[in-house]
């Protein structure tokens, strides 16, 4: 506020008048009574003559200009910060120049503009943004948003990167032309307990979600409390070595399946008078002795589950539901250690994957008539998959298989066979996760020795992307939950806390 300085600085100390002191025209500068002209400057002078309503700046040895660095010179109608190498500017740095018409940025070193840089600059004219290498990324979509609607004259510039926009005149640019929209996994809640189990299930309207606990011996289950939007503790189910605990609604019942290492295997069926579960079943020990794994999937109208099983001995079993209690149905392959089950449909045909520690996966086949699944055929020669999982993109199938150590694989179906198009790198991978939000189809590859990665699926080159790295520790199971407008991701964790991810959109150009 210089016209109020003024009058404060005539009075000194003792009240007697001195002669006003006039800011006087900084050393390299050039002024006359209204425009100043400045070459080498080494900041941007703190004052200058009053009255002062052009400022020129040439081969200024500044490269950033701070914020509200020209806030004292409210008067400035024209301001020219030309061939200098100026490369980055506040977003407030013509806060204040009420007005100014005509502004210049030309020959400088500008890759983008702060958003609302031209917000208070009311009365602006004409811009020159000549001679910048912008880059036309998310960081300038607001400036081709504003240059489509400001009545601001702007003759025209260009982009220099990325390379698909090199030359491109930023004013035929829209604002379609870029993709800002990206995303992030944030830790939404954590969960002080180990687990190496997570599934989620719907019932009488309510999410729950499902953790398999072998350290504190329960199944626990948890509901989204949509007024604290948060998982909320509901129950427990004693089981002491828990590996595996599988829900399954049928017919407005819900059942647990509870996979045990000692002890058995256990079904359960919930009550709601007086509200528990209650023991219906037990999993015959003799097919069933290290279980590692509960599928479940419903077959010509009727429901299944199967569990894998690890043991030399036993052998992956399917069970299927009959009106009032689940009955053992077929015992796959014995002797193979069976890690993974994942069922399919490909096709109208009926597939269960099984991952063994003894041989590369095969492919079971539902036959209708005899109403048995039989061996069908061999994936790949890879041997250690611990885990398959299929996801779509677009109708064709796509199958991950992982590996503990050396590389993950994603295969394409080609109608005949999988054939492979991308290997990730895995680093103690017990656990991989295809899920879709929105649009986007990601990948999550569980790791034990370093960190668990979030890949994208990129529709231009078919293949994943590295998308993001995210801390778990030694994890053993994930699954998507979406309810009340959040997406979110529960790892289950063997070595540390269980974790709820959430999925949250991020707008790239909102900077
Ligand atoms: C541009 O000028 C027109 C006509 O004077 C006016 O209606 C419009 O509001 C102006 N646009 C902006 C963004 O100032
Ligand atoms: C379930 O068990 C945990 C661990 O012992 C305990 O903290 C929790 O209160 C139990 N929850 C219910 C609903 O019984
Ligand atoms: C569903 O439950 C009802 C009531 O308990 C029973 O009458 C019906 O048979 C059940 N249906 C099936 C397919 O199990
Ligand atoms: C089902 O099994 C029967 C008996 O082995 C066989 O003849 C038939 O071809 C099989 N069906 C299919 C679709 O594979």
């Amino acid at each position: 506020m210089p016209p109020l300085c003024l009058l404060l600085c005539l009075v000194g100390e003792t009240g007697a008048k001195r002669v006003p002191k006039i800011p006087r025209c900084p050393v390299t500068c050039s002024c006359t009574k209204d425009s100043a002209f400045c070459v080498d400057t080494k900041a941007i002078p703190k004052s200058f003559p009053p009255g002062i309503i052009s400022l020129t700046m040439v081969n200024a040895a500044f490269t950033t200009i701070p914020e509200g660095a020209f806030s004292h010179l409210h008067l400035l109608q024209f301001l020219f910060v030309e061939n200098n190498d100026v490369q980055a500017l506040s977003k407030h740095t013509f806060r204040g120049l009420k007005s100014l018409t005509h502004l210049s940025l030309s020959n400088n070193n500008l890759q983008f503009l702060p958003r609302e840089l031209f917000k208070y600059l009311d009365i602006l004219t004409d811009l020159d943004l000549r001679g910048n290498s912008f880059r036309c990324d998310c960081k300038i979509k607001w400036l081709v948003d504003w240059m489509e609607k400001t009545n601001t004259s702007v003759p025209a510039i260009y982009c220099a990167s990325p390379f698909e926009f090199q030359g491109r005149r930023i004013h035929d640019l829209t604002p379609r032309d870029f993709n800002c929209i990206s995303a992030d996994f944030a830790v939404y809640e954590t969960f002080p307990f180990q687990s190496v189990s997570v599934e989620s299930y719907e019932f009488n309207n309510n999410q729950f979600v499902a953790f398999a606990q072998p350290d504190t011996g329960f199944c626990t289950l948890f509901v989204w409390d949509h007024v604290e939007m948060v998982f909320r503790m509901y129950h427990n189910i004693t089981a002491r070595s828990a590996v595996y605990c599988k829900p399954v609604v049928i017919n407005n019942t819900l059942y647990m399946v509870v996979a045990q290492l000692f002890g058995g295997s256990h079904i359960y069926k919930w009550e709601e008078d007086p509200q528990r579960f209650v023991k219906i079943q037990d999993i015959d020990t003799t097919r069933v002795r290290k279980p590692n794994f509960v599928e479940t999937f419903q077959l010509d109208d009727e429901w299944y589950f199967a569990v894998a099983d690890s043991s030399k001995a036993g052998s992956t079993s399917i069970y299927r539901w009959n009106s009032n209690g689940f009955y053992s149905h077929q015992s796959l392959h014995p002797w193979h250690r069976d890690t993974h089950v994942e069922f399919l449909d490909v096709e109208g045909k009926q597939r269960l994957i099984l991952s063994s520690a003894s041989q590369p996966p095969v492919v079971y086949q539902w036959n209708r008539s005899l109403r048995q699944f039989a061996f069908h055929s061999q994936i790949t020669e890879t041997f250690d998959v611990q885990m398959v999982k299929h996801f779509w993109v677009r109708n064709v199938l796509y199958l991950c298989l992982t590996r503990f150590i050396g590389d993950s694989k994603i295969l394409r179906w080609e109608g005949q066979r999988y054939v492979e198009i991308q290997t990730l790198p895995s680093r103690g991978s017990m656990a991989v996760y295809p899920f879709t939000v929105g649009p986007r189809q990601y990948l999550l590859l569980g790791s034990d020795f370093s960190f668990s990665r979030v890949y994208l699926w990129d529709d231009l080159t078919q293949r994943f992307q590295p998308f993001q790295e995210l801390n778990m520790r030694a994890p053993r199971a994930f699954s998507l939950v979406s309810v009340d407008n959040k997406d979110m991701l529960l790892a289950a964790s063997f070595k540390g806390n269980t974790l709820a991810y959430q999925h949250l959109i991020v707008d790239l150009s909102a900077k």
